[in-house]
């Protein structure tokens, strides 16, 4: 392909949900007047798709001969959302556009929504690809024109593919969008344009391919004009045999083959040489050995040392000039992961992701206190269960899309809680449930030291010493018993503390519900105070009562009948109580 000096290639990001049809979309996109060529090779991972301008307009012969100066686009395949928020460089995204893929069919769902987050967050320009059109009932081809062909079909496939636009277009309306099908679009810059397509008979991909022209020639020239330092992110660490291959993208540059490289890490660069370079093939989708690649590229290399290299890092050639490249990563990288004084810990997979997953908890207010790439290891652990004791809200680990090492699968993690997921916004919602629930917990805690609920069943086959103390059987129906509370029975009539506890001859603190433990209250005749009552309760104060109810929500269902016993009980003997 002939490399334009003056601007390079679009990156063009194709994300959505698994399985909407992102890879087909491309497959379509690829074939985009090359017949005489071989079909695209077997789809890799994150995969790239270059595909030169001659080809596009090929397709859209609409599209002026002059109106045009950029060399293509640079397509960047997600197999999911979270590869997706990988693509990240200083101060943005690697993507300069991105292609929505959502079926129309089945309409938003959980990796659209991240995807739309992450869109927003990076203030992506993007289109919508409203895919599968073509498996709405009765939908058929009458016109090579889009909008005509959607006014053509039938009026109850029209009335189908009207509802499902609607749905869609609300759903992007609660996430800030104001969507309109394309040919309605007045402006660009407000309006965000649904295309509805078929990947599979390939309607649409013309309409899809003008879209991403008109708003690369609006929005992208200052963006896309080549830059001679050369920046690329790694994408992959990918093992084959005994090689390791390093997939990344070229987005500012060129590379050669034999160049020094520097690649960022958490400790000092690392640098190394390049032994092997290839770069994507036009259409083709197959890495080919260069000598020389430019930007914008998918480029796979092998190098002298590729230990200790992570995804997400940037890159960029070493010409001796470490202190400056240090000074450049390490802003970059403190840049991507600023952390708090206090907060939860964070793990991911790559420093992209990383980024992303900061970003969207910053904007939850959710502090961060130690931030990394890798699994989960036993120093995540230690911080986290030190945050048990400064606070526990803080006492989680999150991890997007990465696991526990082996140490951490086989210790005990206590009271800290590791959330994993590879969707970000699941992540946040399983920890504000957990910090809900740690504060509810917490709460509880604080109200029962004050007071504890309980109720006991008196059993009367086990009393052993009838006075001084009296020991006798109980068993706990609900709430949970404690040394030293005080008990009333049914009529309100004080039965002193509880002295010990015992279960099976052994002295405990408490017993929990069901459990069968003997008792000693001191100064009670078992068989003149106790003898006709069934069950006794802890005793409670009104203002304890009154702190409960208000509170109902954090107690459990268990504990809220047993203090609406008591209250009845106390109202027997003086009806205002509680009230
Ligand atoms: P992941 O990479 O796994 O996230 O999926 P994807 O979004 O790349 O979807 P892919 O292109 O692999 O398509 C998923 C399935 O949907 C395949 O069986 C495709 O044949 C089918 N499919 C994709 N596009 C269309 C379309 O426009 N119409 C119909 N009928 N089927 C489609
Ligand atoms: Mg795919």
């Amino acid at each position: 392909m002939k490399i334009n000096n003056k601007i390079r290639q679009p990156i063009v990001t194709v994300a959505g949900h698994v399985d909407h049809g992102k890879t087909t979309i491309l497959d379509n996109i690829r074939k985009t007047g090359i017949q005489e060529k071989e079909a695209g090779g077997i789809t890799q991972k994150i995969s790239f798709t270059k595909v030169p301008l001659e080809n596009i307009k090929k397709r859209c012969p609409e599209i002026q001969k002059n109106e045009l100066d950029f060399p293509g686009f640079l397509f960047i395949d997600t197999p999911g959302h979270a590869a997706f928020s990988h693509l990240r460089k200083r101060g943005g995204s690697l993507a300069d556009l991105a292609i929505l893929v959502i079926d129309v069919n089945e309409g938003l769902m959980p990796q659209t929504i991240e995807v739309i987050e992450i869109l927003k967050l990076n203030k992506i320009p993007f289109i919508i690809a409203l895919n599968k059109i073509d498996n709405i009932f009765g939908w058929t081809k009458k016109s090579e024109n889009l909008k005509e062909n959607i006014e053509r079909q039938l009026k109850n496939t029209k009335l189908d593919f009207n509802e499902k636009l609607l749905m869609i277009i609300s759903s992007l309306y609660h996430h800030g969008f104001n969507a309109k099908p394309f040919y309605e679009i007045t402006d660009f810059a407000t309006q965000l344009a649904l295309i509805p397509c078929s990947g599979k008979t390939g309607e649409g991909i013309k309409e899809i391919l003008m879209m991403l022209c008109g708003l690369s020639q609006k929005f992208l020239q200052e963006n896309l004009k080549f830059k001679k330092e050369t920046r690329g992110i790694i994408l992959e660490i990918k093992k084959e045999k005994s090689m390791k291959y390093i997939e990344a993208i070229l987005y500012n540059g060129a590379l050669k083959s034999g160049d020094k490289i520097a690649i960022a890490s958490f400790d000092d660069p690392i640098i190394t040489k390049i032994r092997v370079l290839e770069e994507i093939e036009s259409i083709s989708n197959k890495f080919k050995p260069v000598i020389e690649t430019h930007a914008a590229n998918g480029i796979r290399m092998q190098l002298i040392d590729s230990e200790k290299i992570l995804p997400g890092m940037p890159f960029t050639v070493f010409k001796d000039n470490l202190e400056e490249i240090q000074e450049e990563f390490k802003k970059e990288i403190q840049e991507k992961i600023s952390t708090d004084k206090e907060g939860i810990i964070v793990k991911a997979d790559s420093l992209g992701s990383l980024e992303a997953l900061i970003k969207l908890l910053k904007q939850e207010h959710i502090k961060i206190v130690y931030a990394s790439i890798g699994s989960i290891n036993k120093r995540d652990l230690i911080s986290a269960k030190t945050n048990l004791k400064i606070n526990p809200l803080n006492s989680a680990i999150i991890g997007f899309n990465t696991e526990e090492d082996e140490e951490v699968k086989n210790i005990d993690k206590g009271k800290v809680k590791i959330i994993k997921n590879e969707v970000i916004y699941k992540l946040i919602e399983d920890l504000l449930e957990f910090q809900k629930e740690k504060a509810n917990e917490i709460k509880k805690e604080k109200m029962l030291g004050l007071a504890t609920i309980c109720k006991l069943k008196i059993l009367k086959q086990y009393v052993f010493r009838n006075s001084k103390p009296a020991i006798f059987g109980v068993q706990i129906i609900g709430g949970k018993l404690k040394s030293r509370i005080p008990l009333i029975n049914e009529e309100n009539i004080s039965k002193s503390k509880i002295k010990v506890i015992q279960e099976n001859n052994k002295k405990v603190d408490e017993a929990i519900k069901d459990q069968e433990v003997a008792i000693s209250l001191p100064s009670i005749l078992f068989d003149k105070q106790l003898q006709d009552s069934e069950y006794l309760y802890s005793d409670i104060s009104e203002k304890q009562f009154k702190e409960f109810k208000k509170n109902k929500d954090i107690l459990t269902i268990d504990e809220v009948k047993i203090i609406q016993e008591i209250a009845k009980i106390k109202r027997n003997d003086n009806p205002s109580w509680g009230i």
